[in-house]
């Protein structure tokens, strides 16, 4: 059942761009728009929604993280991001025109249910994006977009991850689409782009064996810190709540940006950091900002773990290790940065002889508030 590979984690990574490819598949028509007959929400009633909430816990969380720059570029529309637990109890500013969508891999998470539950009391319009057929969340909402990852077995997210992510695209570019003008157009061009994207995240896997090579000599390590910026950010938190899940390690992702406000003061000799490197094309010259940032830990000391596009040489000179992602236009970036966070978490986990399906003290999908 775990299809030749040791692990069901193993097995799942590299599912991943089939769970992307199947998220995708049968939403666009033949003059390349996409097609959600499943969001039974009133076309009009889409068009009116002045406001978004994403409500997650863990992994589904980043997620949603991910997804709010994305729906924002695209869309115009504010999006918040609240993991599930507090929303309940944040006296959240929530009506008719607020569109709340829920990220859930099983479909049975409390926090998230609760969270649903309370939106639609509140007159929220509800979308679930679930990986789990006939599951509570759905049923719940007033809608459902699913993932189709196919079933997650290991405790640790990874597959679903990619689908989620994918998912919260295809509800953004459709809102997008609805928008009409030029809204509608870029949405057309990005979805295209992202009919390409699992082939990359394909090219990527075969690519692995320095990340594993590097985990293997890390088992000793007691802290590694991330940094990422932008959709970075989320995916920088990823890859340290993977590597604590998996490998009982400290870790913490920051946004690259935080970095002189505090965190740059745990940096000393050879403390291990990732850095998710935007590409170069990024707006706002955020690909320039955090090569500073990577120059400055490493003057610190840093043993400096670069994740950057393929072609990106500025990078090079402040890199002890380089690990190259295709290029895809920068908000599609996380499907493919997040891959070696999840091999590294993978390996290093295995290195240390641990359970890396079933890690100590959590549970797949945790039912109780
Ligand atoms: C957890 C799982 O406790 O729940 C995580 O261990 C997951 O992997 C989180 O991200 C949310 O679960 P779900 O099913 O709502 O996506």
């Amino acid at each position: 059942e775990k299809g030749g590979y040791d692990t069901f984690m193993e097995k799942e990574i590299s599912e991943q761009p089939h769970a992307v490819a199947d998220t995708l598949l049968g939403r666009t028509n033949d003059a390349g728009e996409l097609v959600l007959d499943e969001l039974r929400i009133d076309e009009d009633e889409l068009k009116s929604i002045d406001r978004i909430t994403i409500v997650a816990c863990g992994t589904a969380a980043y997620a949603g993280m991910v997804a709010k720059y994305a729906i924002e570029h695209w869309t115009r529309i504010p999006v918040e991001v609240a993991l599930a637990h507090e929303f309940r109890y944040c006296d959240p500013i929530v009506d008719a025109k607020t569109l709340v969508v829920s990220i859930s891999q099983s479909g049975e998470t409390m926090d998230t249910l609760m969270a649903v539950k309370h939106a639609r009391e509140l007159g929220a319009r509800t979308i679930s994006i679930c990986n789990t057929h006939g599951s509570t969340i759905p049923r719940e909402s007033d809608a459902v977009l699913y993932t189709h990852a196919g079933p997650e077995i290991a405790v640790a997210s990874t597959k679903a991850f990619l689908a989620q992510i994918t998912a919260c695209y295809v509800l953004g570019l459709y809102l997008a689409q609805l928008r009409g003008g030029t809204y509608a157009q870029d949405a057309k061009a990005v979805l295209s782009e992202l009919h390409g994207v699992p082939a990359k995240i394909e090219a990527l896997l075969g690519s692995m064996d320095r990340v594993r090579e590097i985990a293997r000599f890390m088992a000793d390590t007691r802290s590694v810190l991330f940094l990422g910026r932008q959709v970075g950010f989320p995916i920088a938190m990823e890859g340290a709540l993977k590597l604590k899940e998996l490998a009982y390690i400290h870790a913490e992702g920051f946004a690259a940006g935080e970095l002189k406000h505090g965190p740059i003061a745990l940096i000393d000799a050879g403390q291990p950091v990732f850095i998710v490197v935007p590409g170069p094309d990024t707006p706002h010259g955020l690909h320039g900002k955090v090569v500073s940032n990577i120059q400055e830990i490493r003057a610190r000391g840093a043993r400096t773990l670069v994740i950057a596009q393929e072609g990106d040489e500025a990078v090079v000179p402040f890199a002890d290790e380089v690990i190259r992602v295709p290029h895809t236009s920068p908000l599609l970036q996380p499907l493919l940065t997040v891959v070696p966070l999840q091999v590294f978490a993978l390996e290093l986990s295995t290195a240390k002889g641990l359970d890396v399906d079933q890690p100590r003290n959590l549970a797949k999908s945790v039912t109780v508030e």
